[in-house]
């Protein structure tokens, strides 16, 4: 266990990047433990950078990042550290059931090789019932629609009750009863002490969980403090918001332009 007081995530003028080129620059950032924040920010300004600088999974090129109390990469326990990438789907060449997928999320935190348990079990059950997918259990993921699939990543990551959970847009391509759905299972995770780091464009479902939100501008952080504030700076950033015309919904929102989905590196 980490020492009383260590934050859970603490970053200090951290650089992350790729082959050398610095995309998020000179990060201080400390995330206490059981905070739930939201990070925020255009296309491109380096949400995911950020997130998977956290995880060891884009180099960290200068300053510290540390989680759980350990350098970047140096966690030993990796199933303290829940992920839900952001572009990946789960179909592919393995054809894998639900069960499984969410299976090898709880694996992360019992180690390779060890058998589930009764409670490893009942814990992934909980994990695909929190996300809806009951029903679907035994079916090929690879058959699900691609919002399904989301839901299965996101019971992945919960499968192995994390103590920081850090999510690269969950809600995207998920439908509103989902969203909500989501919405209340992240409120009972972060009620129980789980810290939780969202990257969203559209906090609004999730803005009775997430209380602190950091904008990420071009690499930088320009915004760290209450959701409710950083939801007024960018309102006009809204490209879908005409002169004098106001979201629909409460909360932040910048809708992805239609891109084809990055292949580079990923
Ligand atoms: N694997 C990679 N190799 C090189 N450059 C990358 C890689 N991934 C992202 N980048 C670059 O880093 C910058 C930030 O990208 P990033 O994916 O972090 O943005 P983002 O804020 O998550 O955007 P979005 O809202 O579209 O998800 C972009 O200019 C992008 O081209
Ligand atoms: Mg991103």
């Amino acid at each position: 266990m980490t020492p009383p007081g260590t934050p859970a995530i603490r970053l200090h003028d951290a650089t992350i990047g790729y082959d050398d080129v610095p995309i998020v620059q000179g990060v201080d950032l400390t995330v206490g433990h059981g905070e739930a924040i939201a990070v925020l920010g255009s296309n491109g300004s380096g949400k995911t950078t950020l997130a998977r600088g956290l995880l060891g999974l884009a180099p960290v090129l200068g300053g510290e990042v540390e989680l759980l109390g350990s350098p970047v990469g140096r966690l030993r326990e990796r199933g303290r550290v829940g992920y839900v990438p952001q572009r990946h789907t789960v179909s592919g060449a393995v054809p894998a059931t639900v069960r499984e997928v969410v299976s090898v999320g709880r694996l992360a935190r019992l180690g390779l090789f060890r058998r589930l348990g009764a409670a490893d079990r009942a814990a992934v059950g909980d994990a695909v019932a929190a996300v809806g997918l009951a029903d679907r259990m035994e079916e090929p993921v690879a058959s699900l629609s691609g919002g399904q699939q989301r839901r299965v990543l996101v019971a992945r990551a919960l499968a192995a009750q994390p103590e920081l959970l850090i999510m690269d847009e969950p809600t995207a391509g998920v439908d509103a009863p989902s969203q909500h759905a989501l919405a209340e299972v992240l409120a009972r995770v972060s009620a129980a002490g789980t810290t939780l780091v969202v990257v969203t464009h559209e906090s609004g479902p999730l803005a009775a969980v997430l209380t602190r939100a950091v904008v990420v501008d071009q690499g930088r952080i320009s915004y760290d403090g209450p959701l409710a504030g950083a939801e007024r700076g960018h309102r006009h950033d809204d490209a879908h918001c005409g002169p004098g015309e106001e979201p629909a919904r409460p909360g932040y929102r910048l809708d992805q332009p239609t891109v084809a989905a990055r292949t580079r590196g990923r």
